[in-house]
């Protein structure tokens, strides 16, 4: 650990994940090994100096099953090489096919990020050899995974260069990028792919990956401080709903604030737009309702960036698909609105006196929505009535204003979706501080969840 590392506190590391045992990330290293050789190039020893694998031995799946279950004396992927490892250049070239491949990119590089910019912030993979092996071993066995990564990492350069930050800095928010779920890479892929509804457990573990990766970048050389403090901090919120630590926006790093808003907005276009056929443009509604989750100027920057590319909104639906659609959304418009009043009185009847930090972070989340839809048309008798016309009267059109409330009432569903999620949680978790009020909130929540879908 370097000494400006050593500077570096990330607060409480709570996952059990020990970087002496093997894990997934050795399976993924055994694959790779049979078409891109993985060498040992120092002895792997164990805690106690027994001789486990010499130097020049394989990696292949024989020899990972040997470690499997023993504690190293270092963590395994200091002792090995990969033969083809990614390089600079080539981190560059898979940078300029996302670019060339998105549209959104196209048009944001043509028009303010000149592709040359890349050139001198890849240059750095040539002195972080670690990064460059956990990348390559992403790229083989997680290819989704590093495609989004390549995606965070354009981000959230772009939205540090709109910032004016200085090269420097804009440098270290895409190395965090770069490196921000590498984590993900020691995780069961069972549990990371399931695909019934995530249990508390399996949530509580997925989101272990931000300590893994905290844990990982601490040991490389060469990683500053504030590029590891932006990792640890990719999943926290500025109105204190994120985790490992539920910090608010004055206890988080301008980076990490970066960083978070590049990476949910690639999280949302990836895993709710893209396989809807939704587009970049559809990200804004989702963004505006979501502010108090992220510094406010990044999110004025991102909208501003999407806004400047020029991309059309889609049409959500048109010809004789328009009652139907009509009717479908006020049916859940009425949905949203029963869900949305009995989580919030349930959250609300507790009251606000009792000191629990994670209670007051659940009550945050409902009043913020409250405020949110409050002031947006969802509500309103103008759009119910808008859509009992329209679904009545065979129309063959959608007005914008409709279309733009559809975008909204997802966003809706979306916000209630996770705010049950994490009650759900919070109770399950049994952290409540007062078993009386965890005991109220369990039965309103007992209520609540035949609404949930
Ligand atoms: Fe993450």
């Amino acid at each position: 650990m370097s000494r400006d590392q050593q500077s570096f506190v990330p607060g409480e590391i709570s996952s059990a994940w020990n970087p002496l045992q093997v894990s997934v990330y050795a399976d993924y290293l055994a694959l790779l090994s049979a078409k891109n050789p993985v060498v040992v190039v120092e002895d792997i020893l164990a805690l106690d100096g027994e001789l486990l694998l010499a130097r020049t031995a394989l990696i292949d799946q024989k020899n990972i099953a040997y470690l499997k279950n023993k504690t190293l004396a270092r963590p395994l992927a200091h002792s090995i090489h990969i033969e083809r490892l990614i390089s600079a250049d080539d981190l560059l070239q898979h940078l300029l096919d996302t670019i060339r491949s998105t549209e959104y990119f196209q048009s944001l590089a043509e028009r303010k990020h000149p592709l040359s910019s890349l050139t001198p912030v890849c240059a750095m993979l040539s002195n972080l050899p670690l990064v460059q092996q956990f990348i390559t071993v992403m790229a083989a066995q997680m290819n989704d995974l590093y495609q989004r990564t390549l995606c965070v990492s354009l981000w959230s350069l772009y939205i540090a260069q709109e910032m004016r930050l200085p090269a420097h800095d804009s440098g270290e928010i895409f190395w965090a990028a770069i490196t921000h779920d590498v984590g993900i890479l020691h995780l069961d892929p069972q549990i990371l792919n399931k695909t019934d509804e995530l249990t508390a457990d399996d949530w509580q573990y997925v989101q272990s990956h931000v300590d893994i990766s905290t844990k990982i970048l601490l040991d490389i050389p060469g990683l500053s401080p504030a590029i590891i403090t932006a990792v640890s901090e990719h999943h926290e919120r500025c109105d204190g709903t994120g985790y490992p630590l539920a910090k608010v926006e004055s206890e988080l790093s301008i980076p990490g604030q970066i960083l978070a808003v590049a990476d949910a907005i690639v999280g949302i276009y990836f895993n709710r737009f893209k396989a809807q056929g939704r587009r970049w443009r559809e990200v804004i509604p989702v963004l505006e309702m979501n502010r108090a989750a992220y510094l406010y100027r990044s999110c004025d920057i991102v909208t501003t960036m999407i806004l400047r590319s020029e991309l059309p909104l889609p049409n959500l639906v048109s010809g004789s698909g328009v009652p139907e659609f009509a009717e479908r959304m006020l049916q859940q418009n009425f949905h949203l609105q029963n869900w949305f009043s009995q989580l919030r009185d349930c959250l609300i009847s507790v009251g606000y006196t009792h000191g629990d930090r994670k209670l007051h972070a659940l009550q945050n989340v409902v009043l913020h929505i409250a405020t949110t839809f409050k002031g947006s048309m969802l509500f309103k008798e103008d759009l119910r009535e808008s859509l009992e016309s329209m679904a009545s009267e065979e129309s063959i059109s959608i007005s914008e204003v409709v279309a733009d409330a559809s975008l909204v009432q997802q966003e809706m569903a979306f916000h209630l979706q996770r705010l049950s999620r994490m009650m759900q949680m919070y109770i399950s978790s049994g952290e409540g501080k007062d078993p009386k009020i965890t005991k109220r909130l369990e039965e309103g929540f007992a209520k609540i969840s035949g609404l949930i879908k």
